[in-house]
């Protein structure tokens, strides 16, 4: 039976199919809302659709997503574990950065794919998605390092398709994925805590008088 939070995000998914909040929906074939399981712990978010993804709309089909599915896959990890989306859900022109104001028209619903996920562990594997985060960082210096926000961790990690060009990236990518488990395991072990920390009691009724 489909949960209320998977037809939730299928909802999402609809209305992002039928979005015109920027112009890229003009260009594109398909919109590409994201997939994966509502109950995810690793939401992973990438730049924008590329041709592939255009043309299937479905995120990381090509190149670079199926390098992503060798790297989950030493941790093993299946891309069926994961929630992987995009910052911009059409793919901008001949592959162009996305404008910002066409990541701020679609931050909505990335926010709401967020807060409806629950994810434990963000990463990041484009610089936009990372800019949300680490506004001033590079990723040369912050790649696989996990940064605690609220409920969930942030790591940002090198884009797949990054590795393909540079050879080099390719073993420094496959070592921060490897610490997502742990970073995972941190992440519960910090909500369990949270969970049974005392309640701080309400203040006797004198003090409350006092203000
Ligand atoms: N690169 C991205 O950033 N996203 C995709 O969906 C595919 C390639």
């Amino acid at each position: 039976m489909m949960t209320d939070r998977t037809a939730e995000l299928n909802e999402i998914a609809e209305q992002v199919r039928v979005c015109t909040r920027c112009i890229l929906y003009k260009t594109a074939t398909h919109a590409v809302p994201g997939e994966g399981p509502a109950n995810a712990e690793i939401m992973m978010i990438g730049e924008g659709p590329g041709f592939h993804e255009d043309q299937q709309g479905r995120p990381f089909v090509g190149a670079s997503g199926k390098f992503l599915d060798e790297l989950l896959a030493h941790i093993n990890l299946k891309r069926s574990d994961i929630f992987i989306t995009n910052v911009v859900k059409h793919r901008p022109p001949n592959n162009r950065d996305p404008y910002p104001e066409e990541i701020e028209a679609c931050r909505p619903w990335l926010d709401q794919q967020i807060a409806l996920i629950q994810p434990k562990v963000i990463v990041t594997i484009s610089r936009f998605a990372m800019a949300r985060w680490f506004p001033n960082e590079k990723i040369s210096a912050v790649h696989g390092k996990a940064k605690r926000f609220g409920n969930f961790m942030v790591v940002p990690m090198f884009h797949p398709a990054a590795a393909l060009h540079n050879q080099n990236l390719k073993p420094v990518l496959i070592e921060d994925f490897k610490k997502l488990p742990k970073y995972i395991q941190d992440a519960k072990n910090a909500s369990d805590a949270s969970a049974e920390a005392p309640k701080k009691k309400d203040p006797p009724a004198e003090q409350l008088k006092m203000f």
